[in-house]
Formats: C-alpha cells, structure tokens, sequence
C-alpha cells in the first residue's frame, strides 16, 4: 500500500470516529449545530465542498434535492459505502433536509486547474453526451438540477468509479435512469466520458 493512499485512509477512518463522536448520544444534552456538524462531512468532502482526496466527490454545487435523495439512499442501505452508510444511518429527516439545504449553497467548483486535458478524450467525451443523451438530464451545461446531479468538474475518478457502477448494477439509483442510460457504454467510453466531464469548458463556475 502506498504511502498517500495510506494516509488518505487514515484521514478518512480519523473523520467517521470525528463524526461518529459528535454524533453519539453521550454529547446529546450538548449537540453541536448542524452548521458545526457539517464541518465534518467537509473533513471528508473538502473545505467548501471541493474535494482533494481520491474517490470523495465534492459535493459543491450539487443541487439540494439531489444531495437529500442521496442521504435518503445512503440512510435506508440502498446505496451501497461504508463510510457514507455509518455517517447517515442515524440521521433524522430534518437532519436529512438540513445538511441538503447546506449542500446546495454551496458554490460550484471551478474546472481544475492542474489537471492534463487531453483534446482527442475531451472531443470523444462530448460526442458521447450528445449520442446517449446525457445532456437531456442533466443539463447541457451539465450543473444539474432538482434530482438530477451535477457532474461538471466533479472529481474524474470519481466518475469513472460511480459510472462502473452504475454500469455493473451495483449502484442502484433513486429511479433507472442511470442503468438505462448506460447501457451500451462501453469500458474505455466511460473513461472517456468521466475525462469530458470533469475538465468540461463550458459550464458555468461561479
Ligand atoms: C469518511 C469520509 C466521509 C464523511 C465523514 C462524509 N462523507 Fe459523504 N461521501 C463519502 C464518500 C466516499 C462518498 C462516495 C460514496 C460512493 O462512492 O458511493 C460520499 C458521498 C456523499 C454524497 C453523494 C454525493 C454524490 O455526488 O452522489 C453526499 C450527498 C454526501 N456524501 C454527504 C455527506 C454529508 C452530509 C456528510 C456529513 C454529515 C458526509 N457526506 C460525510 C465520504 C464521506
Ligand atoms: C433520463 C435522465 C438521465 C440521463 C439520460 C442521464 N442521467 Fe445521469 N443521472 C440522472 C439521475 C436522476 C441521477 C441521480 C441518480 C439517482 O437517481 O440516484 C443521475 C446521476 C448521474 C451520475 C452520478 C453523479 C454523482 O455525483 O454521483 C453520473 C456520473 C451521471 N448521472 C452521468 C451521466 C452520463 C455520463 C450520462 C450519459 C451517458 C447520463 N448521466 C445520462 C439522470 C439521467
């Protein structure tokens, strides 16, 4: 195991004991605000909502509804992570709503800026949108919407990781869309596509 990888999964395992601390009943009679509570979804997910670590989506500028339906899946075990499944298991709806409406105001995040774009995945990527109709959903500026996610300058491997899913059936969503709109997407496409969308010039930043 590599050293970064290592250390990643150490910040992570650190942050569930972070969360499942403050979430304990022994601090019930003094509870921290949700606003504080929040401050450690953002140990995993990044400071505002931009994500630094593999695999952690950011969740800047995912739309409420979007973000709440998500937690509803995580909480009721239809969505499949550990590390998700024990921060949401015990959540009531108003904490369901309230870290939402958090999620949702948070800004976008810009495209990054170090990242390696390479033109020939980039064009493929768009033709890929158009063809399976990815833009029809969520957006032609791919911000998203109402249930629908957001997925400009979302982290690639990320992508690439939730697409596979979707694709293998693993990751059942709120509806069908996704499977349905992957199927026939092939391996290298999906990597193709997560390369699009991550680094996608026109979406608006903030
Ligand atoms: C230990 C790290 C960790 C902590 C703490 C954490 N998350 Fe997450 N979160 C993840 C990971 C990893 C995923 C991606 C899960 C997957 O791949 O299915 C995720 C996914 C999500 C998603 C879905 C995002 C998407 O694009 O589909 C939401 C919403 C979310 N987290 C909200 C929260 C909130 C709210 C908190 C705090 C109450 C929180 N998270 C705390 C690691 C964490
Ligand atoms: C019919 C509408 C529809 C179409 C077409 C569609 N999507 Fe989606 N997509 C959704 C919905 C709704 C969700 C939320 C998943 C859920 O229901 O849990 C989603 C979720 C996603 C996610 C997960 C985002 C995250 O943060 O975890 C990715 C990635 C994604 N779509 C990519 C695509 C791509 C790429 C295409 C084209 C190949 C596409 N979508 C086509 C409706 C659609």
């Amino acid at each position: 195991m590599s050293l970064q990888r290592l250390t990643s999964q150490v910040t992570v395992a650190l942050a569930v004991a972070t969360w499942l601390f403050s979430a304990g009943p022994v601090l019930a009679q003094s509870r921290p605000s949700l606003q504080d509570r929040f401050a450690t979804c953002l140990a995993c997910h990044g400071e505002g909502g931009r994500s630094t670590q593999p695999l952690i989506p950011s969740l800047a500028g995912q739309p409420s509804f979007y973000a709440i339906t998500q937690l509803f899946l995580f909480r009721e075990g239809r969505r499949d992570n550990e590390a998700m499944t024990a921060v949401a298991k015990g959540m009531t709806d108003d904490e369901l709503r309230g870290f939402s409406e958090l999620i949702g105001q948070l800004p976008p995040p810009p495209r990054p800026v170090a990242s390696v774009v390479d033109a020939q995945r980039m064009a493929r990527g768009a033709e890929l949108a158009q063809q399976h109709r990815c833009v029809s959903c969520h957006g032609a500026d791919f911000a998203g919407g109402k249930q629908v996610a957001r997925l400009a300058h979302q982290r690639e491997d990320y992508l690439v990781q939730t697409l596979n899913a979707f694709r293998a059936g693993k990751r059942i969503g709120y509806t069908q869309a996704m499977n349905e709109a992957l199927a026939g997407v092939s391996a290298e496409d999906v990597q193709n596509l997560a390369h699009y969308l991550a680094n996608v010039p026109s979406a608006k930043a903030q």
